[in-house]
């Protein structure tokens, strides 16, 4: 922060208080804070540079080498931190990134909220539903920016979707499956661990923070993904980015009801029983489509985060770095019945001019859909332009569409899904609650 916006600004017990609306400058310099620099913080990072008028100036992490690598990727620009606390203190920080594990979310970005912070935080955006609601409020009563890290929508490829959607070349969308497979260990999250990784490199007790006492592990430090106490498995950490595209293309907040299965069939030695590795939802929205989501860590067939929005006059799909329309072609065909008629009567039915005109006779399987349109993805990365989103509404003190209403209802979709899988029966949403109905 430069010292003519700080002393403008006032401090930080100030903003925390009352948090008049600060006005940045196009020119002014964002100071941000990285809490947690993991695998993610470090692509984070990287984006964040691309960025003018961003300095990365403070950083802590609960493992050394990730912490000094993170000074490295800053060009020695960043400091060191002890604790996240220690940067939320920070007055000259404007705003932070959270990118820690799953459970440690609400508590960070409470803080930073109450420390007159404008955040970014990674997907998903809560552990439990309820924290989303609290996370709301909290953001709203102190005037901060929220944003939550579910970067795709801010590519240029998921922004033609929405308007291709809205423009209706698709028609009317009552069916959208999306998808998430994968064949390797790494792909489901068995990370090689650091060989430096002990208790003089690793701080155990922060990273557990509001998780449960646990002796000392470092597959649970590394691999939290595979265990409940930080994180809810595949839908929590890739099912929540196929709702918020499907959220932002569809201008829908969330499902009515929700039901799911969830197996776990191979990689049974390295996680909890609740972190499956195939997993199938189904979502009814009361916007009149319903969701299937799927996943697999058995076989890798369909492209990572791939989408099909089936309509009725075409077929959008997103996969690959690509979107492609296909119109429908589908055309009326009744030979086959009438073909069972008496002869004389079907031969009048083919003699009708508005049957001629609108039967195709004898076509029997689907046409095969005719020009269809391919979008590769453009311009600059989705992370990067997302943190210009972030930028942008920090200045503007306007709320980009990932806000925390959206970056909770996308993760209460993935704790809807577990919540159904693990109790094997529908969940539902109550809306006016904007939270996952009880009981
Ligand atoms: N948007 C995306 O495409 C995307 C991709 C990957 C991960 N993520 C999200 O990013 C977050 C981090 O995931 P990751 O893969 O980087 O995990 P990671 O384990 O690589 O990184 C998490 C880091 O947080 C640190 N940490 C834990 N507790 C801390 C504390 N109290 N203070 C400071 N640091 C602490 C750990 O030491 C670790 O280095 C998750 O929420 C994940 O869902 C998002």
């Amino acid at each position: 922060m430069d010292l003519t916006r700080r002393s403008f600004l006032g401090s930080g017990t100030a903003l925390a208080a009352g948090a008049p609306a600060r006005t940045y400058a196009a020119n002014d310099r964002l100071e941000v804070g990285v809490i947690g620099t993991g695998a993610r913080a470090h692509e984070l990072i990287a984006a964040l540079q691309q960025i003018e008028g961003v300095a990365i100036t403070a950083v802590v992490d609960a493992y050394k080498g990730r912490l000094a690598r993170a000074i490295e990727r800053t060009g020695g620009r960043a400091r060191a931190y002890k604790s996240y606390q220690e940067i939320l203190a920070e007055k000259s920080i404007d705003a932070v990134v959270v990118a820690t594990p799953d459970h440690w979310h609400r508590t960070m970005v409470l803080e930073a909220i109450r420390a007159g912070k404008d955040v970014y935080c990674e997907k998903p955006l809560t552990y439990r539903s309820s924290e989303g609601i609290e996370i709301m409020r909290a953001a709203q009563a102190a005037g901060r920016i929220v944003q939550v890290g579910s970067q795709g929508m801010s590519s240029q490829l998921q922004r033609k979707a929405k308007e291709t959607i809205r423009a209706g070349k698709v028609g009317k969308v009552t069916i959208i499956r999306a998808a998430f497979n994968r064949n390797t260990a790494s792909g489901a999250w068995i990370y090689p661990l650091p060989p430096d990784a002990s208790p003089q490199t690793v701080d155990w007790e922060m990273f557990l923070g509001p998780a449960p006492k646990r002796p000392f592990n470092l597959e649970r430090f590394f691999r939290w993904r595979c265990y409940e106490d930080y994180s809810g498995g595949i839908a929590t950490d890739l099912f929540v980015h196929l709702c918020t595209t499907i959220h932002f293309l569809m201008d829908a907040q969330a499902p009515a009801s929700v039901v799911a299965l969830g197996q776990l069939y191979r990689w049974k030695e390295s996680r909890d029983a609740g972190i499956y590795d195939t997993l199938n939802a189904v979502l009814e929205y009361p916007e009149g489509f319903v969701v299937n989501l799927s996943s697999t860590f058995n076989n890798q067939t369909t492209a990572e985060g791939s989408f099909q929005f089936l309509g009725t006059e075409g077929t959008l799909t997103l996969a690959g770095g690509a979107m492609t329309l296909h119109p429908e072609s589908a055309v009326e065909d009744n030979l086959w019945i009438v073909e069972s008629w008496p002869r004389a009567l079907q031969e009048a039915y083919y003699r009708d001019p508005k049957v001629r005109q609108s039967e195709v006779v004898g076509s029997w399987k689907p046409q095969v859909a005719e020009g269809a349109q391919q979008f590769q993805e453009q311009g600059q990365d989705a992370t990067v332009s997302h943190f210009r989103h972030w930028q942008e509404s920090i200045r503007t003190r306007k709320a980009y569409w990932e806000d925390a209403a959206a970056g909770h209802r996308a993760a209460a979709c993935a704790h809807m899904v577990n919540l159904s899988a693990r109790r094997r029966r529908l969940v539902e949403w109550d809306f006016a609650a904007d939270d996952i109905k009880r009981g």
